[in-house]
């Protein structure tokens, strides 16, 4: 989040040798079946619908979701339920009801679900006493002459309007019927399964919710759209948040921190802290904001200055006002205090701030008048904050520590020592959409699903199980990475392998899209998530570009991934019925598009500005694509707000083009284009070789990379025969060896009308090759003007492998190996990959709470690789995750060795006095990888084996490379090897 005055302003192929091992999403299988062959106890058929029961003194929460529920029979079944408020004596009067009925109660304030216990018809021992649970079950001959009866029971009542909107989604409402427009799932039947309970709770977390924030231009322009603003101007009214809440609590959410930039929760709408505890959600405040008073109260309400130093009274008299106004409602109070705004304090000292804190415990305890221990508190252990703790501050223990990322996803601390044992426990304040250093990122989804799996479940298994908060921004956009979020903080146990976030987006996508789209798009945005890993859409400005424009193609296949990645998902849409295709659009087919346009915007600029040195005349061809492209951008934008009406308008509100600060521009702005001028036209032949800017006529001879027997697979050699000037031209290309080849051997260029750039890709017959290195020539005539021939040599390597050899194999001085991709039968069975995590394939990590290693002796992922290249000095790069030290005691480090060779131990992030961010930072998250070269010294062509020891679990490795000479910059390091099996 942002100070309030910045306001103002404003692939390879899997390889099956190494594969994981599958495993499955332990989802619990849904006791509702839909089909026209009576299954189980029928709820709903054609003009049926179930009656629901409440009874009258249950939560004011249960009786509003039971209407829901009616209401949401209804959008499925097409005639609604009803809801029927009675106790168990006038219910039991009606036995010839022939209706289905549904029982909601909670457990022991209930007489519907009560006198069900007591007369042991129903079991509810395996919830009873515990937190926000549920079970529902048939059950059969409820009281004489019914029947059957479907029963929700909850532990309490938050548990039973879970048990409510599991049924609700079960059948076919999704959680975002409202803010993604899912369309419900149209049935003819729906029975319940008589056989089973379906239990579910406690949940994984106790507190667990979002933060709206930063939220303009999008979430302010929209709410003023649609809500009657209040009295002072804000627009997030009770109305607006009836919506919030119903997604958190169909979320399984209980736990909301207010829109606060320009707004304040509890005054906007004197409604808005009633309604949240109707529906039974906690509120907070952010961190900066205690006792339970929003930042902007401060201008109008406080005497005097934020400063506890000089104006004690005054702020103890404003602080005392929060709870005094919120006592009746369900909050968590954060406590503590920071400088106004979201700064540091200048004058707040450590034992001014344990001041702080006792004095609002005692000021909590006399305004609500209740034990200190029954109240929810939280101190936040945000930006500087950790850095008070970190230097011996003493706070009670009653209170939460709620610690933090680093506003890039990547969490900054686990609870150490006895921090664990505390009784307020620990909570976790994450981000998926953040105003501030390096760059904002706050336009549209740029979140891997798999990096917050392996944070996530980091976080969970280190023992913060108390309260979880994630920032969504303006939440619209985010939808898919929040409702994984809130799925794990419900049933952590849910996503306990690494291949259950593929699994839980199958099964999501398929709930949202239906079953027909589900593994289409769950593909689709797994692969979305790894493209918006390598970079966010603002820091595609920085330069130099991070994708190199020459070396491995970087530029053009990461462009390319994106290419393809539209036409899959334009695909998918189109194939879907018209009525689902708006919720389609929103959460897969607009990241996809509107991220390839800008993805195209900063490809096609840097491409251009190679071109240009190339003298390729296709230079000014990519300068219009990218004109056009930034248009698309505003016509998407346009499409988006065109969405059902307009309803979804000014969400797309937010720059995102031409970042050249942190800050977000004013407006979106191109990025400089590069044209050239044309040759002359008898000149108009040009040919560049890949991997290098020197061009033919430039460079009469161009010289290839060497090609080898055992290049990477998948990877296309190549040269281009270009248009320096607007004409046409006819070439042939000849070659001196009968086992080099090209394809397009005779074409022609044309330039403005026609293709103004050909690709020769070589095409080599191996088995012809002589052994050893030899080296083949190209020559490419202009066939309008033969004296202008080009010279292509092309060295060829064929070494000789040994037979028996499996594992990588170097070419072209490189050994790139994806981490996963270890040997198993030689590394420790402790390691898990994690599909698709990281920028390129996947990550392997260790367990939460594995115990840091000795440095080279511990767990150690064995690699085998062979080298031709004898090299003096060559070294080992790891490419890591960007995760930081979340354990201070033992900081993110890892061991290499080669072969026999002495180790290295490396340390990836710097410690700090945790209050600020560690050197590097900013570049890591920037680049979505950490990555550490170390020498490892003379290594002589043939056989080796490299070590690898990751020391701690807070860390992932995501791939290994070899230089013995021929490493290349780039963002995301050289194609994986070639690997013998
Ligand atoms: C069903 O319930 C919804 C929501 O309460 C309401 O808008 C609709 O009119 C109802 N339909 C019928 C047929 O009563
Ligand atoms: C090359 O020859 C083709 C036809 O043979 C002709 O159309 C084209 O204009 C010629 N180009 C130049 C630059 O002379
Ligand atoms: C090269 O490929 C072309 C077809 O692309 C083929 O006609 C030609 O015979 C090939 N030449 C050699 C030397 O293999």
């Amino acid at each position: 989040m942002a100070p309030r005055s910045l306001l103002i302003g404003l692939a390879v192929a899997a390889l099956s040798l190494f594969a994981p091992s599958a495993s499955a999403f332990k989802e619990k299988p849904s006791p509702f079946s839909f089909s026209s062959t009576p299954g189980g106890y029928q709820l709903g058929g054609p003009n049926l619908a179930p009656e629901i029961r409440v009874a009258p003194n249950d939560a004011p929460g249960v009786l509003r979701a039971a209407k829901d529920l009616a209401a949401d029979f209804g959008k499925v079944l097409g005639v609604n339920g009803t809801v029927v408020v009675a106790e168990w004596s006038a219910t039991i009067a009606q036995t010839g009801a022939t209706r289905p009925i549904i029982f909601i109660g909670t457990v022991g304030k209930s007489s519907l679900v009560d006198n069900l216990i007591s007369s042991q018809k129903l079991d509810v021992a395996p919830i009873s006493g515990k937190w926000e649970s549920y079970l529902y079950k048939v059950v059969s001959s409820p009281w004489q002459g019914r029947d059957a009866v479907l029963v929700i029971a909850g532990s309490d009542s938050r548990g039973a309007v879970f048990g409510i909107y599991d049924i609700a989604e079960r059948i076919g409402v999704s959680p975002w019927h409202y803010w993604a427009d899912v369309v419900p799932t149209k049935r003819q039947y729906i029975w319940a399964s008589n056989d089973n309970t379906h239990q579910e709770g406690p949940p994984s977390i106790k507190y667990r919710g979002i933060f709206l924030n930063d939220e303009a231009p999008a979430l302010t322009g929209w709410g003023k759209a649609n809500f009657k603003a209040s009295q002072y101007g804000s627009a997030f009214v009770s109305d607006f948040y009836r919506h919030i809440f119903d997604l958190v609590l169909r979320l399984k959410g209980n736990y909301v921190w207010p829109a606060m930039w320009s707004s304040m929760f509890y005054l906007d709408d004197p409604k808005n802290g009633p309604l949240a505890t109707e529906y039974g959600i906690f509120m907070g405040t952010s961190h900066h904001e205690p006792m339970a008073r929003a930042d902007k109260e401060q201008g109008r309400f406080l005497k005097g200055s934020w400063d506890w130093k000089s104006n004690k009274a005054g702020v103890q008299t404003f602080m005392q006002e929060g709870p005094a106004r919120a006592k009746n409602w369900s909050t968590i109070y954060t406590l503590g205090m920071r400088g106004s705004g979201d700064a540091a304090s200048a004058t707040l000292s450590s034992s001014a701030l344990e001041e702080i804190i006792a004095w609002q415990q005692s000021a909590l305890t006399k305004a609500i008048g209740k034990p200190i221990s029954e109240i929810p508190q939280v101190w936040v252990m945000y930006k500087e904050v950790p850095g008070y703790w970190q230097a011996g501050m003493k706070v009670s223990d009653d209170v939460t520590l709620l610690w933090s990322d680093d506003n890039r996803g990547n969490i900054r601390r686990i609870p150490i020592g006895n921090e664990e044992k505390r009784k307020g426990g620990s909570g976790m304040y994450y981000h998926f959409d953040y105003v501030g250093d390096p760059r904002n990122y706050k336009w549209i989804n740029t979140i891997q699903l798999q990096k917050t799996w392996e944070q996530m479940t980091l976080t969970h298994d280190s023992g913060v199980k108390n309260i979880w908060i994630v920032n969504v921004g303006d939440l619209k956009a985010l939808e898919l990475p929040t409702a994984h979020y809130m799925a794990i903080a419900w049933d952590r146990d849910n996503f306990d392998t690494p291949d259950s976030t593929r699994q839980w987006l199958k099964s999501w996508s398929g709930r949202q899209f239906g079953e027909a789209v589900a593994e289409e798009a769950a593909s689709i945005m797994t692969t979305y998530g790894k493209l918006t890993a390598r970079h966010k859409y603002e820091d595609l400005s920085r330069t130099p570009f991070a994708f190199h424009d020459t070396n491995y193609d970087e530029v053009e296949l990461n462009y390319k991934e994106w290419t393809d990645l539209l036409a899959r998902a334009q695909k998918a849409h189109d194939s879907l019925a018209t009525a689902v295709q708006d919720s389609f659009f929103e959460i897969v087919l607009h990241p996809v598009l509107a991220g390839k346009t800008v993805f195209e915007i900063y490809s096609k600029v840097a491409l251009g500005s190679r071109y240009a040195t190339e003298k390729r005349i296709s230079a000014n061809k990519l300068a219009k694509d990218v004109q056009a492209a930034f248009s698309a951008d505003q016509a998407i934008t346009k499409r988006f707000h065109s969405i059902k009406n307009g309803k979804w308008n000014h969400f797309m509100d937010q720059t995102h083009i031409g970042y050249n600060n942190w800050q977000e521009p004013s407006s979106n702005s191109l990025p400089k284009l590069t044209t050239i001028t044309a040759a002359a036209s008898n000149a108009i032949m040009g040919v560049s070789a890949q991997g290098s800017t020197a061009a033919f006529p430039g460079s009469a001879k161009l010289t290839m990379a060497p090609l080898s027997a055992f290049g990477p697979p998948g990877v296309d050699r190549y040269f281009d025969v270009f248009a320096r000037a607007d004409g046409t031209f006819t070439y042939e290309i000849t070659s001196d060896s009968a086992f080099l080849n090209v394809t397009n051997r005779r074409g022609t260029v044309s330039s403005p009308n026609g293709t103004p750039d050909l690709r020769a890709v070589l095409t080599v017959d191996w088995a012809a090759v002589p052994a050893g290195s030899s080296t083949a020539t190209l020559t490419v005539t202009n066939l309008n003007q033969t004296s202008a021939k080009a010279t292509v040599v092309v060295p060829l390597e064929k070494p000789t492998l040994p037979a028996d050899f499996k594992g990588h194999v170097e070419a072209d001085r490189v050994v790139s190996i994806e981490a996963e991709h270890f040997s198993p039968a030689d590394s420790s069975k402790e390691y898990v990959v994690v599909p698709d995590y990281g920028r390129t394939l996947s990550g392997v990590r260790l367990p939460p709470r594995t115990p840091s290693q000795p440095a080279a002796k511990g767990f150690v992922l064995a690699y085998p690789f062979y080298t031709f290249s004898e090299a003096a000095d060559a070294s080992v790069v790891v490419y890591l995750g960007p995760s930081e030290n979340a354990n201070p005691n033992s900081p993110n480090k890892y061991s290499v060795a080669v072969d026999g060779g002495a180790a290295t131990t490396v340390q990836v992030v710097p410690l700090t006095n945790g209050s600020s961010q560690p050197a590097g930072w900013a570049d890591a998250v920037v680049r979505g990888s950490y990555v550490k070269t170390s020498k490892v010294g003379k290594l002589a062509a043939g056989r080796h084996v490299l070590k690898l020891y990751l020391l701690e679990p807070t860390m992932i490795v995501t791939k290994v490379v070899v230089d013995v000479g021929g490493v290349k910059t780039s963002l995301m390091g050289p194609p994986e090897s070639w690997v013998a099996k």
